[in-house]
């Protein structure tokens, strides 16, 4: 008689927790039981679509003039069939490395980036790219902005990447990091390379990189596997989304993902630095706003008071 009360008490939690389940997953456009539906944009060899593949996602690869498929061409309108939008725009117009970056192109191809997350409004987005990215809004979501290093992930290179996570329910990720892992240089990794076509391959072994895109030209492939993101980062991002929720006091005020002790609201000292830069904007801020008839797209919603507010930060 008990056991059959306990039974009859679990299943009823358990239909309880079906249902919570089954809510939560129409409220991101998927059907119960189904892995969640993201979106890649500029996928390239698409390492960062790689680890979010591994880490439980369905990836739609997008467009990508790697294939002749140029984002300006794109629609996507598919309003609620995305949980997520990730992408990694060219970074070449925002790098330090480049003494001839055109910056005002690195926009175009960033605000062509925020239409399409804007035209399939999903509940999230990732962007990927480097330190000199302007920061991006879009009308609906919070966005909070991190960076990681490869080796804090678990990867082997001090390549730094800017991340933009927008959410249209105010949650934040994240990425664990292993603090005290010190970076160990390609060399030390991968060794010398034996011989000049020995080099691309080598370098996708310090990516993390599983493929060996053999049918590319060497030129291609490095050229791909350069640009890619590591996958240590890939995968770590991909966790972080999974394990998504909304800011808690216990949350850096920078946003950086990282928790803080009773006494202090950063992090880091850098998070103060980081803090005061913004006061000061001294950050430049790309804002994609819909045309006016097109504002008003099923699914599209005003974004909600931002939890941080409480928290005393106003972005
Ligand atoms: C930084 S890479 C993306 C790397 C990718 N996220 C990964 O992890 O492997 C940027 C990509 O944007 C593509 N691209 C550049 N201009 C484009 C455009 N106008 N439309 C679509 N793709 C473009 C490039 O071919 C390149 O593959
Ligand atoms: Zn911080």
């Amino acid at each position: 008689m008990g056991r059959c009360v306990v039974t009859a008490v679990e299943s009823q939690s358990q239909a309880q927790s079906r249902q919570a389940d089954h809510q939560a997953n129409h409220a991101a456009g998927q059907t119960p039981g189904q892995s969640p539906l993201v979106l890649s944009l500029f996928p390239g060899a698409d390492l960062l679509g790689r680890g979010f593949q591994r880490n439980g996602f369905v990836v739609v690869r997008g467009p990508d003039t790697l294939l002749d498929d140029p984002i300006e061409d794109w629609n996507c309108r598919a309003v609620g069939k995305f949980q997520g939008v990730i992408a990694g725009p060219p970074c070449q117009e925002y790098s330090d490395a480049n003494r001839h970056k055109n910056p005002a192109e690195g926009d175009r191809l960033m605000l062509e980036c925020l239409r399409c997350i804007w035209e399939c409004q999903p509940e999230w987005f990732l962007i990927e790219n480097v330190r000199n990215v302007p920061d991006v809004a879009l009308d609906g979501y919070h966005v909070q902005r991190l960076d990681v290093t490869d080796c804090e992930c678990g990867g082997f290179q001090k390549r730094l990447r800017h991340i933009q996570f927008g959410s249209k329910l105010g949650q934040i990720i994240r990425p664990v990091r292993t603090n005290g892992v010190r970076p160990v240089t390609r060399k030390v990794v991968v060794g010398q390379p034996r011989s000049p076509h020995d080099r691309p391959s080598r370098r996708a072994a310090a990516q993390g990189f599983p493929l060996r895109l053999r049918k590319l030209t060497k030129r291609a492939r490095s050229q791909v596997i350069g640009n890619a993101v590591p996958m240590a980062i890939a995968e770590s991002l991909a966790r972080a989304v999974t394990a998504r929720s909304e800011v808690t006091e216990q949350d850096c005020v920078c946003l950086c993902g990282r928790v803080t002790t009773a006494r202090s609201r950063h992090a880091l000292p850098s998070c103060r630095k980081r803090m005061e830069r913004r006061r000061r904007r001294v950050t430049r801020t790309l804002t994609y706003s819909a045309p006016p008839a097109e504002s008003r797209l099923p699914g599209h919603d005003q974004a909600k008071s931002w939890p941080l507010r409480s928290h005393g930060v106003v972005r």
